[in-house]
């Protein structure tokens, strides 16, 4: 996905060993689409030259504040203004300790700190990857540094644990690439779900039968992982409560494993006592047996096919629904309806059985393992279709589609 096209990036580099992980960025912000202008400082230039920058960017690098070019299409010398005016967000990746002693305190002595200095504070959000040993990312004056440069507006990001290119081992080591990638994207995120605590569910449950066997659906969880990483890019605090699946957890995301219905009703019960918003995208077996094998059901010989007897699963859904938070309007739940045929009958009536504000829609054959989709929001005012897409981007959709439904 071009997720990053028609935005225009400043990539700063400060000194450190992580410079050479800047290359592989500039790269990954190209191919999102972004257009990226990089800064190095000249400690920078120490660990990786101007020139791979600029073939990697296609852009001259700047180095200093007196370079006399023209910068964001301007010639009045004056580049800290310009490619500060220019910039639809500002990485700097690594930022070295030294940096950010610099940027808390407002000084401004070479092009890097004083673009930083000289962004529009509420217009061009800036973002550091702290790179540093590990003494120095812990030592006092550095916290002191990060906790100040966060209260003046700044994303100080948080760092890799793990060893370091000086042989030592702790926490310092700059993001990678994909993660300084979500961070951007997050930043340039309108922020919908600021602050809101966010409740999703997704995947299949799976019924014990014995050690060995069970019964589950054909739920992958790619729609519900994509709405947690959604609400999270929106500002939202998100705990996501997954069935078994083989997903990695979205970034920032905080994650619940369970496998049966009764383990997801208990972990979602939990969580939805603080939660504001509440989204079960979830494919809960409607059935379990009504006894588990402790152990391996034997097969063979002249001895029968066991009769399976089932007993219907809570809904997990309808009975949270129903809980005083939801219905004094302290808790918004959204649900699901994965239909063959008639898909807005269907989700209409489901929306006032399962007693939600919002129920999404879509067709089951159409939507399993695949990475798009299509979904029809129904509500008390009538439905909304959101056409075919991938599911992220759909995801981003429906979280939009939430915000502006949320009370208050
Ligand atoms: O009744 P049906 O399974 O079609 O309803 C789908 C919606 O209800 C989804 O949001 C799903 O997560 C939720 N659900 C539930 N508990 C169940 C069955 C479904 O929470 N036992």
């Amino acid at each position: 996905m071009d997720e990053l096209a028609d935005k225009h990036i400043v990539l700063g580099l400060s000194g450190g060993i992580a410079c050479y992980k800047a290359a592989e960025l500039c790269r990954c912000l190209i191919k999102h689409g972004a257009s990226v202008q990089v800064v190095m400082t000249e400690a920078a230039e120490q660990f990786i030259t101007p020139v791979t920058m600029q073939a990697l960017s296609g852009q001259p690098v700047f180095r200093s504040q007196w370079d006399a070019r023209s910068a964001g299409g301007l010639a009045n010398n004056m580049a800290h203004i310009n490619l500060s005016r220019k910039a639809d967000a500002i990485l700097v990746a690594p930022a070295s300790a030294d940096l950010m002693a610099k940027l808390a305190q407002g000084h401004a002595c070479d092009l890097l700190t004083l673009l930083c200095l000289a962004r529009p504070l509420q217009r061009v959000p800036l973002l550091l990857a702290p790179a540093m040993n590990h003494e120095m990312w812990a030592h006092p004056a550095t916290q002191r540094n990060a906790a100040q440069l966060r209260a003046d507006g700044v994303r100080v990001l948080d760092v890799g644990v793990g060893e370091q290119a000086c042989g030592e081992s702790g926490d310092g080591r700059m993001l990678e690439p994909p993660d300084l990638l979500y961070e951007l994207l997050r930043a340039l995120s309108p922020q919908t779900l600021a602050g809101q605590a966010v409740l999703v569910s997704a995947g299949p449950t799976y019924e014990a039968i014995d050690p060995v066997r069970g019964l589950t659906n054909l739920s992958s969880g790619k729609m519900g992982f994509a709405i947690a990483r959604a609400a999270h890019e929106a500002g939202a605090e998100v705990t996501l409560v997954a069935g078994p699946v083989a997903l990695a957890t979205p970034r920032g995301v905080q994650r619940i494993d369970v496998r049966s219905a009764l383990h997801m009703q208990a972990a979602l019960q939990t969580h939805s006592q603080r939660a504001r918003i509440f989204i079960s995208a979830a494919a809960v077996a409607d059935w379990r047996p009504a006894q588990t094998q402790d152990e391996k059901i034997k097969k063979g010989g002249s001895r029968q096919a066991p009769t399976l007897s089932l007993v219907e699963n809570p809904d997990i859904l309808a009975g949270i629904a129903a809980s005083e938070r939801a219905r004094s309007g302290a808790l918004f739940c959204v649900g699901f309806a994965a239909e063959s045929h008639n898909l807005l009958a269907h989700a209409q009536a489901k929306r006032v059985r399962k007693g939600v504000a919002l129920l999404v829609g879509n067709i089951g054959p159409d939507t399993f393992g695949r990475d798009d989709n299509a979904l029809l929001l129904v509500d008390a005012q009538g439905a909304t279709e959101l056409p075919r897409a991938p599911k992220l981007q759909l995801a981003r959709q429906l979280v939009a589609e939430i915000a502006r439904r949320l009370p208050g």
